[in-house]
């Protein structure tokens, strides 16, 4: 298996529903941001001293428990190699949960790391026993995603801290990129603080709007960053992403606005699916995804047809059938259930 990240088509013109963005676009404030940047903030290397500082009192953690990095997958890269470097004779090994977010496999993939892929339980139940057995002597890394893509389902903490305290020899990554959108983050627990084997991913693609900029952070113990800090290039995240990070950042009105309206767009669509008799599951995420069985890819074309695009998952691990839809601004929520009921009502 190659494990190669599959590139997603980008749409001239519609609305985009398949790649969980923000679908209100970035607080007005970070426009502001960007063009008060002077001539000089472009030419001289930027400084992360206030950006880090305000990362980490959002997040509430102290700066030395984050790394800044050029959007959250440049974090599992960073993680990845550095997880992996110190090597013997035999090949690493990273340990997957499937279905999963591409970039983990085809990152450690490239690095040289043996992907060992672990599926979910029944109705995508986390599998801490499985991935417990899948844990050997070469395992260096581990990748969990909470809430999940594509589920938007929560790992419970206590499994987490169980894989962890077992398994010390393994970095375990916990991609929090959609926690912003859930009641639940592993930031800040005290008994995930006493595991320096745990590293939670973030980025502000998602509930800042801030996917085309590219920044992320990676918070953990400030000992076990050190290598981290070692791979990420010293000037990885750029000036304008810097302006721009601060700017997002302080507007938390527009950010708590943008939470409400995803939670909103969540229970239209749950609510219009159940009518339809479409099963989904309870998402914790700016997404949701749902079974349409055998008419799923006429539901994505149908879709695309009206000019709303939607993610196509039927190619994932135990996910035959199943679409994912971003949940963003509710009027456009409203734009697809819309199209929704004209393809489901077409079809029938
Ligand atoms: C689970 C997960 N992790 C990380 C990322 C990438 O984040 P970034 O855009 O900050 O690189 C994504 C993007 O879709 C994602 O779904």
């Amino acid at each position: 298996m190659t494990h190669e990240y599959e590139k997603v088509l980008t749409p001239s013109s519609g609305l985009r529903l398949h790649l969980n963005e923000n679908t209100a676009g970035c607080s007005p404030k970070v426009i502001e941001a960007l063009q008060r940047l002077t001539r000089q903030d472009i030419a001289f290397y930027p400084d992360y001293d206030d950006v880090v500082a305000a990362c980490a009192t959002r997040l509430g953690v102290t700066p030395e428990q984050i790394v800044l990095t050029n959007g959250l997958d440049e974090g599992i890269l960073a993680l990845t190699v550095a997880a992996l470097r110190d090597r013997d004779a035999s090949v690493p090994e990273a340990v997957v949960v499937v279905p999963a977010f591409d970039m983990y496999a085809s990152t450690a993939a490239g690095v040289g790391a043996r992907v060992v892929e672990v599926p979910m339980g029944a109705d995508f139940a986390f599998p801490a026993t499985r991935i417990l057995e899948a844990i050997g002597p070469r395992t260096r890394l581990l990748f969990l995603t909470s809430p999940n893509n594509p589920t938007g389902l929560v790992i419970p903490t206590r499994d987490i801290i169980q894989i962890a305290q077992q398994a010390p020899h393994v970095s375990v990554l916990v991609d929090e990129a959609y926690a912003d959108f859930a009641e639940v983050t592993l930031v800040g627990d005290a008994a995930i603080r006493a595991l320096p084997n745990v590293f939670v991913g973030r980025t502000f693609a998602k509930a800042y709007g801030l996917a085309g900029i590219r920044a992320g952070v990676v918070i953990g113990d400030p000992t076990a960053l050190a290598r981290l800090r070692r791979v990420v290039p010293p000037f990885s995240v750029n000036a304008g992403a810097v302006a721009a990070l601060i700017a997002g950042l302080n507007d938390v009105d527009y950010y708590r606005w943008y939470l409400d309206q995803v939670r909103s767009s969540r229970s239209l669509l749950y609510t219009a699916l159940a009518k339809a008799g479409v099963r989904y599951w309870p998402s914790e995420a700016n997404f949701v995804l749902a079974h349409f069985g055998e008419r799923a890819r006429a539901v994505v074309d149908g879709l695309a047809a009206r000019g709303v695009h939607v993610r196509d998952k039927s190619r994932d691990p135990a996910c035959p059938g199943c679409i994912r839809i971003t949940t963003g601004v509710v009027e456009h929520t409203e734009v697809c259930i819309r199209a929704l009921e004209e393809v489901l009502c077409a079809e029938a």
